[in-house]
């Protein structure tokens, strides 16, 4: 097989160094690989940078959600309110509970949950109602203060309904209400490879009450009644233990939580790089007709750069946009495809994107550039040049 060229613009690159590398290799040498002292330290230095009353490390954000469902209500016969244009995990983990999803549309000029949607399913879905889950796709928040509103109106009739935050895009994301990922019930963390930080795989849960936040550290670890880590290192620890609930392996190792660790003390540089290279985009292609810059707002995180093209000012759509890109040297993505389109909610939920008409609108016109840390000015530049020119030389005139 040919190796293609390497991309003159990778879509991402980790930002790790030489403090990544012996903090591992300090876990290493410690004897202790998998959750113990480091991975606790990462949920208090996590706790103490965000105020979130209680967090615990867990494997990765699809893992998060669906402990954090579980400890709130989410299970058998209820429902769970959530949008299609999201990562296909937000809404599996209410499904692999036992809940059905109720999707409601994106906003009509953003990526996120329309908080007038979430009323209607919420009046659909009735008492079976559990949980809403806005998601801030790419990084920008989510109408945080009309959703926990809703929620709170609705949870005068219904039994509880909470607000879980699918944060996975919005670390660090400080508003003045506090972070985003704590502004709800609950809020999940990802440290996915290309997330924010970084921990190669991991999440994070953070959860205001302390019974659920309890519940979450037992079905993290099979369920298991106490923290057990260390009753193979200290004299004082029993071997015995009881088995509460059926939990599952969620647990973060502290080879990760150590990375994990260092990651958290750069978020706040890692932002200021990521936001310099948005706003270079931003100047660049807000004079051009045919290019839509994304929605911004307080607290954004910049995860993601999603630019929308203008479908009527082009000759070639999206998908071909983003090969003209790829043919320049520049990495893309797709961020997100919607549920609709996928054959198993498809054909569970009878979904088509008709019911959706804002976010097959985004879908359809969305391309996701290269943002990370330490990307260079003439990287940007390169990315910047490349999209201009493809736009201009596809101009419909
Ligand atoms: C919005 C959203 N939620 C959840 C997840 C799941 O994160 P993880 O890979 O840590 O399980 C992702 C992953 O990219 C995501 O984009």
């Amino acid at each position: 097989m040919k190796e293609s060229a390497p991309l003159q613009v990778p879509f991402f690159r980790p930002s790790l160094g030489p403090d990544e590398e012996a903090a591992v290799l300090a876990v290493m040498r410690s004897g202790w690989l998998t959750t113990g002292n480091e991975a606790l330290a990462f949920e208090q230095d996590f706790a103490a940078f965000t105020g979130a009353a209680h967090a615990l490390a867990v494997n990765s954000a699809t893992s998060g959600l669906l402990l954090a469902m579980d400890a709130l209500g989410v299970g058998p016969g209820t429902a769970v309110v959530t949008t299609p244009y999201t990562f296909v995990s937000t809404a599996l983990a209410a499904i692999h509970l036992g809940a059905r999803i109720l999707y409601a549309d994106v906003e009509k000029d953003t990526y996120n949950i329309d908080p007038l949607a979430v009323e209607a399913c919420l009046a659909k879905g009735g008492k079976d109602v559990r949980a809403i889950v806005p998601v801030h796709v790419g990084g920008a928040l989510a109408d945080m203060a009309a959703i926990t509103e809703i929620a709170r109106r609705a949870c005068v009739k219904n039994p509880r309904v909470a607000v879980i935050e699918d944060a996975a895009h919005a670390f660090p994301s400080r508003t003045v209400a506090g972070f985003a990922g704590t502004l709800g019930d609950a809020g999940v963390f990802s440290f996915y490879a290309n997330k924010t930080i970084t921990t190669g795989e991991g999440g994070m849960v953070c959860l205001r009450d302390k019974e659920a936040a309890q519940r979450v550290g037992t079905l993290r670890l099979h369920g298991i009644d106490r923290p057990v880590w260390n009753r193979y290192t200290s004299p004082a620890s029993s071997w015995e233990y009881d088995v509460v609930a059926p939990g599952w392996k969620c647990n973060l190792p502290d080879i990760l939580a150590a990375i994990g660790r260092v990651q958290l003390k750069k978020a706040d540089s890692f932002l200021k790089s990521r936001m310099a290279v948005a706003q270079a985009y931003n100047r660049a292609f807000a004079a051009c007709d045919f290019l839509q810059i994304p929605p911004d707002g307080e607290g954004n995180a910049w995860h993601l750069y999603l630019l929308r093209i203008v479908p009527e000012k082009l000759r070639i759509n999206r998908d071909e946009f983003m090969a003209r890109l790829q043919e320049a040297g520049i990495g893309v993505s797709m961020h997100f495809i919607p549920h609709y389109r996928f054959s198993w909610l498809k054909n569970h939920y009878e979904l088509d994107g008709g019911r959706f008409p804002n976010a097959e609108r985004r879908f359809q016109a969305t391309i996701s550039l290269p943002l990370w840390p330490g990307m260079t000015g003439e990287q940007a530049a390169a990315v910047v040049n490349g999209v201009i020119a493809i736009g201009v030389s596809h101009y419909a005139r």
